[in-house]
């Protein structure tokens, strides 16, 4: 999957001859997964109608700041929360001294003012507005700023002249977008064992208690410590997802099974993280037959023993002990009892996870967190998982290795 799936990108387009390939960026972005909306500058319009980029984009061209209806099916401060990504391609001078001066007298300017995205400007301009000390001045304060320059390319221009202030190609863009989202290699070298999805455990031949974890917390964990550069052995309980890219994937079914598991890996482990939601329970004896109720079953039929703690096993090693992050589902007094987890079981790091908000924890897309540790407790707010393990990631890479994105 590309760095730019799902991605939320804003095109600022300006006025320039080179907002016609803007167009095919358009469309280039869309190949890597990106949800791509533009946005026109006055001087953009007269080059390319908007109505080219709705085409493409599937989305309204955004053009006026003070535009009632456009504010009302999307105000601009909404628009610039709703961007992951500012890319202005092409970029003018004209565009780069405004932003350079803080102005906010057009859509782009405002976006650009209101927005905390990461800003990519891709300059388009005659090689001696290029070159000038005001335009090289403006570029040097963007890009102090935080923003990131894409190109210009040099070469023969529209204009006739020869020379550097040519847009990149459309391509040449994307590349270097998906490398500037490529996370760093926080976790290079190192191998981390995650569980993930909840366990299993039989009554009888037809059925078992279980809990409602889908795995996508785990999963998305393991897909990130995989871009962060690990090596990923991913303890899955019965869970319907696809293994992310360049994981090593242990399917188990009972608490036993993941962590006869668990402790295999953990062998060469040097980071465990333990995001399975494990039964605590099971049947003393799983019966050989379907149990009926015919039988004089009564509501004593289930007698259940206790597992064992595999985050606890993990963590209470005296070799070969990897840094141990458990998770702590609650659904009250969430951090009080993640403490209490935390140091019960041994743990470096623990993950409070409030399963009682229905916006996120067990099968939902997103989640909330609150990490703690002997150093305090961190809040990582409401996030979809997959954004959400990428910051674990990286917090725990700094806690357990002292190495930050
Ligand atoms: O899978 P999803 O649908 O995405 O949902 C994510 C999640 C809610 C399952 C996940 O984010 C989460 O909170 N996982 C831990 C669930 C849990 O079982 O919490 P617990 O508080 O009961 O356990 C505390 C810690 O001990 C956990 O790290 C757990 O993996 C571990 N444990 C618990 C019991 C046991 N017998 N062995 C264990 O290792």
């Amino acid at each position: 999957m590309s760095l730019l799936a799902d991605k939320r990108i804003l095109l600022g387009v300006t006025g320039g001859i080179a907002a016609y390939k803007s167009a095919d960026l358009v469309r280039r972005l869309q190949d890597q997964g990106a949800r791509v909306r533009v946005v026109m500058t006055a001087g953009a319009q007269e080059f390319v109608r908007p109505l080219t980029f709705q085409a493409l984009s599937g989305n309204p061209v955004h053009t006026d700041l003070l535009d009632p209806a456009a504010e009302a099916a999307m105000g601009h401060i909404e628009l610039a929360k709703w961007a992951d990504l500012i890319l202005i391609a092409p970029a003018s001078a004209s565009c780069m001294a405004r932003l350079a001066a803080g102005m906010a007298d057009d859509l782009l300017a405002t976006l650009c003012l209101a927005s905390e995205a990461p800003l990519h400007l891709a300059p388009a301009m005659n090689q001696a507005m290029w070159r000038h000390p005001a335009t090289q001045a403006n570029a040097q304060t963007l890009q102090s700023r935080g923003a990131t320059l894409l190109g210009p390319g040099a070469g023969s221009q529209a204009c006739g002249d020869v020379g550097p202030g040519r847009m990149l190609e459309p391509l040449e863009i994307v590349e270097q977008l998906v490398s500037a989202a490529a996370p760093a290699q926080v976790l290079k070298g190192k191998r981390v064992t995650i569980t993930a999805g909840p366990t299993r455990e039989a009554l009888d031949p037809v059925r078992y208690l279980s809990n409602h974890s889908s795995g996508k917390m785990g999963f998305a964990i393991a897909a990130a410590a995989a871009r962060a550069g690990a090596d990923v052995t991913l303890i899955a309980g019965p869970v319907r997802l696809d293994t992310p890219a360049d994981v090593n994937r242990v399917d188990v079914t009972s608490t036993n099974e993941m962590l006869a598991a668990a402790e295999q890996a953990a062998d060469t482990a040097d980071l465990f993280i333990s995001a399975a939601a494990v039964v605590d329970f099971r049947p003393a004896v799983i019966a050989t037959q379907k149990i009926k109720k015919e039988d004089g079953n009564d509501s004593d039929v289930l007698q259940l023993v206790k597992n064992p703690d595999i985050v606890a096993t993990i963590a209470g090693r005296k070799h070969k002990r990897p840094f141990t992050v458990g998770f702590a589902a609650e659904t009250e007094k969430v951090i009080e009892h993640a403490k209490s987890k935390l140091a019960r079981k041994g743990l470096d790091m623990i993950v409070a996870n409030d399963v009682s908000d229905p916006q996120g924890g067990f099968n939902s897309d997103h989640n909330q967190v609150v990490v703690i540790d002997q150093g305090g407790e961190q809040a990582l707010p409401a996030a979809l998982k997959t954004e959400l393990a990428t910051q674990l990631i990286s917090l725990i890479a700094d806690r357990a290795f002292g190495k930050s994105g």
